[in-house]
């Protein structure tokens, strides 16, 4: 059957603006309902999704036949007439006219997802279809646009995008979590764990850089919040401070959230996230700011309270349910800084105030997500990132270059890395950072 029409091709997105007239639509059948001489399919193109009607007496005989007998996720081109209709979650429905069925999926090998309930490892096991599903596309276009605005963000700011290899000789956050490869005649490579040693040395060649590409981690955690490859962004900027740091994540989380907001409404409606948490985000006003000693603290209270179970030892890092009960207690990301110096990275620099603090910040979202960015003021004196080096166990050898920064016109810079895939699940309201990307990789999954 083909479609003989003049009819514009457009898409369920912006089919508002076609109102009255006779379109077309290219895309897959999501669902069909009838009762009798009614027909009602619901068509889906990656745009949106639309409930199509057709009377029996409406259509050709072969057009309403074709409609009825058709199989889930077969890909068809639609015309029809588009009317407003205020109880369709688009706002329109579609008066359909004539189909044309592209590839019509064969009765004996039906389509393996269906409207009902599947379990998590049969979705992820077919993630390459089931992207296809309405609520997993709506994430992806948000991830898209959290994406965007992030590296617009810089990009609006000075910065300049210089993108590190992913290819690295050597680790930057700790040795054991490398994924390790063959590099020709008996050289190792790793895959990065993160660009921020190499754009510390853009950063000093040009003041405000950033970077963004995937990173990757051989962690053997498995968690809600661990991919063993995610994609981060990081900016480093000379002469900033720890609170310069932490105002430039505070306007960079609120420019995200406020783009979010301005185009994907629709979208954080199928994913069911409540638009009344971001919009709290994203109003006038300062990140709640919390030293560790303060945060410690809290836990401390709320334990003696009898509000959370678990025991904060001062000095150790805040676990999973710690930084859950602390960013509860607020509707901003808030922003924890001056960790202990042990429990953090060799390059962070010392608090004068106070040596056994490192100046750093992790950024807690909130609704209980936990970290989405870690970052801090460096270490800028050669000879105090030498010893670091070597308490840590680090190959001298290889760190020689980073140390040359120290050497050569060293200044006071800071940065931080945010993880996109954390920042999704937190502005969608999400379960888990598996479905935050097209393809997650976890500790065990690979496939597809
Ligand atoms: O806190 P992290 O380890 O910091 C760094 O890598 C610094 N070098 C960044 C910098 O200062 N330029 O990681 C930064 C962020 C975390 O806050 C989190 O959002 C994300 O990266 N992240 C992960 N996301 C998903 N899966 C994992 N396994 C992650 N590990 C870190
Ligand atoms: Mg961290």
């Amino acid at each position: 059957m083909s479609i003989e029409t003049n009819a514009p091709i457009t898409t369920i997105a912006t089919i508002g603006q076609h109102e009255g007239q006779t379109i077309t639509l290219r895309g897959w059948l999501y669902n069909l309902r009838s009762s009798g001489k009614l027909l009602f399919p619901t068509f889906r193109d990656g745009s949106g999704t639309i409930q199509g009607i057709v009377p029996k007496a409406a259509v050709p005989e072969e057009v309403f036949d074709t409609l009825k007998n058709l199989t889930l996720e077969s890909s068809v081109v639609v015309t029809g007439k588009v009317r407003a209709d205020s109880r369709a979650p688009s706002g329109f429905e579609l008066d359909v006219e004539n189909v044309s069925v592209t590839q019509r999926i064969a009765d004996d090998t039906p389509y393996p997802i269906s409207l009902k309930e599947h379990g998590v490892d049969f979705l992820m096991e077919h993630r390459h279809l089931w992207l296809r599903t309405p609520r997993q596309s709506a994430i992806l276009r948000v991830r898209a646009t959290i994406m965007r605005a992030a590296a617009e963000y810089f990009d609006t700011n000075g910065f300049i995008r210089t993108d590190p290899p992913i290819l690295t000789p050597n680790a930057c956050e700790g040795t054991s979590e490398l994924f390790e490869m063959d590099y020709f005649d008996n050289d190792k490579a790793y895959l990065t764990q993160s660009g921020q040693l190499y754009i510390e040395a853009t950063a000093l060649a040009l003041g405000k850089v950033y970077s963004f590409g995937p990173t990757f981690r051989a962690e053997k955690s498995k968690t809600r919040r661990h991919l063993t490859e995610f994609w981060m962004i990081e900016p480093e900027v000379t002469y900033l401070d720890l609170d310069g740091l932490m105002n430039l994540a505070e306007g960079f989380l609120t420019h995200i959230v406020t783009r979010v907001l301005e185009t994907h409404r629709a979208d954080l409606k199928v994913i069911g996230k409540d638009v009344a948490k971001l919009e709290a985000v994203a109003a006038p006003g300062a990140f709640p700011r919390l030293s560790y000693d303060e945060a410690h603290q809290m836990l401390v209270d709320a334990h003696a309270k009898g509000l959370i179970e678990n025991v904060h030892t001062y000095g150790d890092d805040f676990g999973s349910p710690d930084e859950t009960y602390i960013s509860n207690q607020f509707d901003r990301p808030v922003m924890v800084h001056r960790y202990p110096a042990e429990v953090k990275a060799f390059y962070m620099q010392p608090d004068p105030k106070d040596p056994t603090k490192a100046l750093c910040v992790d950024v807690l979202a909130p609704e209980g997500y936990g970290e989405i960015i870690g970052g801090s003021q460096r270490v800028d004196s050669y000879d105090l990132l030498k010893s670091r080096i070597e308490q840590h166990n680090l190959p001298l050898a290889a760190f020689q270059w980073y140390l040359d920064l120290r050497k050569y016109g060293s200044v006071p810079h800071s940065g931080f890395g945010m993880g996109i895939e954390r920042a999704v699940a937190w502005i969608c309201g999400l379960e888990h950072v598996r479905e935050t990307i097209p393809f997650a990789r976890t500790l065990n999954r690979i496939y597809p």
